[in-house]
């Protein structure tokens, strides 16, 4: 299993800015959880690796 990381495992607040979109991040690889920072575009992961 790859070593995700998870945000928390609580609700919590995010800093956000208005007029920006964010993407939730569904690998668990991203450095500024819970958004995605594209780590994900250097692994061969596909839709179906989600979650496990
Ligand atoms: S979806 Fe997590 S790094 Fe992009």
């Amino acid at each position: 299993m790859r070593g995700l990381k998870i945000a928390n495992k609580t609700p919590y607040e995010a800093e956000l800015e208005g007029g920006r979109k964010y993407a939730w991040c569904c690998y668990g690889l991203s450095a500024m959880q819970p958004f995605c920072d594209d780590s994900h575009s250097a692994t061969d992961l596909e839709d179906d690796d989600i979650y496990r």
